[in-house]
């Protein structure tokens, strides 16, 4: 592997499009519903046990946290989208900023991959087919990553990735099982990442 993820550190939790990071490094971000497991993959990723911050309480992450790895690359933790008791001033604060994300971002050009999860026993939700739909629209690259599949057993893992592989907001994107209690998937997704970002 090209990047050492020992050398990770949290650059800024930004709460505004201002204090997007400026470095002229391939992003990689993470999006999915809340709880679905964006800041436990994050730390499968980079081997650590709590770097990005694992809510006991779902949906509390309204900003985007930037992670520097190695200097090389940006692992962008985008905050959690469809949680029901959000209080609707944060749902609206979720959606400008992540909004923002992508279309204030003075380096979306740097925007190598979008890594869409989907929770493996919930399947894809209707604001999961929306997000899909969306990054379908905007011809950003992206990637559907099934978490927590060490959930299930042999069948039901089979019925939910053939589910969410025939759904028509996943044709012809690539999808990769992974679960962050075993680790599998990890090697698959970093090698999708480091080819994206062309390191
Ligand atoms: P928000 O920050 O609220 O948007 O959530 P998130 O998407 O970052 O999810 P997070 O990583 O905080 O995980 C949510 C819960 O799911 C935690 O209780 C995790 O321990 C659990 N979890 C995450 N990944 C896995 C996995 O692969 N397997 C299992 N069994 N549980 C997981
Ligand atoms: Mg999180």
């Amino acid at each position: 592997m090209a990047v050492n993820t020992q050398n990770t550190n949290l650059r800024i939790s930004a709460g505004t499009d201002k204090q997007f990071p400026s470095d002229q490094m391939p992003q990689i971000a993470l999006s999915g519903r809340s709880n679905v497991g964006k800041s436990s993959l994050i730390n499968t990723l980079l081997g650590r046990k709590s770097l990005a911050r694992v809510s006991s309480a779902p949906g509390k992450t309204i900003t985007i946290n930037f992670y520097d790895v190695d200097k090389k690359l940006f692992l962008v933790d985008l905050p959690g989208y469809g949680y029901a008791k959000r209080r609707a001033s944060d749902k609206a604060v979720w959606s400008s900023l992540t909004d923002r994300f992508f279309t204030a971002n003075r380096n979306i050009d740097r925007l190598s991959l979008v890594v869409q999860l989907v929770d493996s026993r919930a399947r894809i939700t209707n604001d999961d087919a929306m997000m899909l739909d969306y990054l379908e629209q905007s011809g950003l690259p992206y990637v559907v990553v099934v978490t927590k599949v060490d959930k299930l057993n042999k069948t039901e893992r089979a019925e939910a990735l053939e589910e969410i592989s025939s759904s028509p907001y996943t044709q012809g994107v690539d999808i990769i099982p992974f679960s962050s209690h075993t680790g599998e998937g990890k090697q698959e997704l970093w090698k999708y990442i480091l080819s994206k970002a062309e390191l």
